[in-house]
């Protein structure tokens, strides 16, 4: 088995279980909460959907055996939603299964917006089953503002982001200010009317109206979290925990890094340069 590039080490965890528990055990002792991903997207064979779900399965009970605070997130086009609905939303339920066996959440990360609807579809249909499932929504599409009133009638476990993949100006907001204007909106009904909801932001302006709002409602600490990405702004996790609210750090790991990688590095120019800076230097 290979192993992650020194370039990508900075936002994958490892190749293995081993090594990404390495780093849930090293957050955990910092009080801080890690929601694992094991990398891999849009597969094409049936047959690689049933090992990612073989794969979670085991993930799920060495959780739970090792009684870490840490949970999962999951891609659907990673459990074949490109091959079969049915297909995959039967992944998805022998996984649901085992997470509410151990009491495990299981959050269904967001893609393109071509999954959309079709993601929704599926957490409308497992919510009614499971307990323990979230989903992400995405601020910058400008059908979320329904969305989260769907989300909020099945069973308001949202983990809301700005979105990360390149849409097209008829479904996405472009301007980053009118991002963020959208998601404090969107977060203010979510925070007030959830029932559990993750702020999966680094930008500072969020995070702080976020507090503000939080103080001002008495949020329960219970109903919601803060999460940013493994590799972004280490300092904040702690000084965000420091101040007693729960933090989540979203830990990647796995062989299929590239996709997940070329995502964090079209968000700023900034880790491209370092890349380029690293390989002349090597
Ligand atoms: P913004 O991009 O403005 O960043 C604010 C600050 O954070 C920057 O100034 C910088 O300091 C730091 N920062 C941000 N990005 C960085 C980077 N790549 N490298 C280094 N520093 C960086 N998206 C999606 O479409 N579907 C999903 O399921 C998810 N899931 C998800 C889970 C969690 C827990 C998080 C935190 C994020 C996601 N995302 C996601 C990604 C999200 O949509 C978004 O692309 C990134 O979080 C960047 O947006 P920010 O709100 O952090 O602000």
């Amino acid at each position: 088995m290979s192993s992650i590039p020194f370039y990508a080490k900075k936002f994958v965890s490892g190749i293995n279980i081993e090594e990404a528990f390495a780093v849930v055990e090293r957050l955990n002792d910092k009080k801080i909460c890690v929601t694992l991903d094991l990398l891999g997207e849009n597969i094409s064979e049936k047959q690689q959907a049933i090992k990612f779900v073989d794969e979670y399965d085991i993930l799920l009970k060495k959780i739970s055996e090792k009684k870490l605070d840490c949970y999962v997130s999951i891609k659907l086009t990673m459990l074949g939603l490109d091959i079969d609905f049915d297909f995959c939303y039967n992944n998805l339920s022998q996984i649901m299964r085992i997470a509410d066996h151990y009491n495990i959440r299981v959050a269904l990360d967001m893609e393109g917006s071509d999954y959309t609807e079709r993601t929704i579809v599926i957490y409308e249909r497992a919510a009614k089953e499971f307990k323990n499932i979230e989903i992400v929504l995405q601020a910058y599409l400008v059908r979320t503002e329904d969305d989260v009133k769907r989300i909020l009638a099945a069973n308001g476990r949202v983990r809301l982001c700005k979105g990360a993949y390149k849409e097209p100006p008829e479904k996405a907001i472009k301007k980053m200010s009118q991002i963020v204007e959208n998601y404090k909106k969107l977060i203010q009904k979510l925070l007030l009317e959830g029932q559990r909801i993750c702020i999966a932001s680094h930008d500072d302006d969020i995070i702080d109206f976020c507090i503000e709002f939080i103080e001002k409602n008495n949020i329960p600490k219970d109903r919601y979290e803060f999460q940013m990405l493994y590799g972004m702004r280490e300092k904040t996790w702690s000084r965000i925990r420091e101040k007693g609210h729960n933090m989540t750090i979203y830990v990647p790991y796995g062989d299929q890094w590239q996709a997940y990688y070329a995502r964090r590095l079209a968000e700023r120019k900034e880790n491209v340069f370092f890349v380029l800076k690293n390989l002349f230097k090597s």
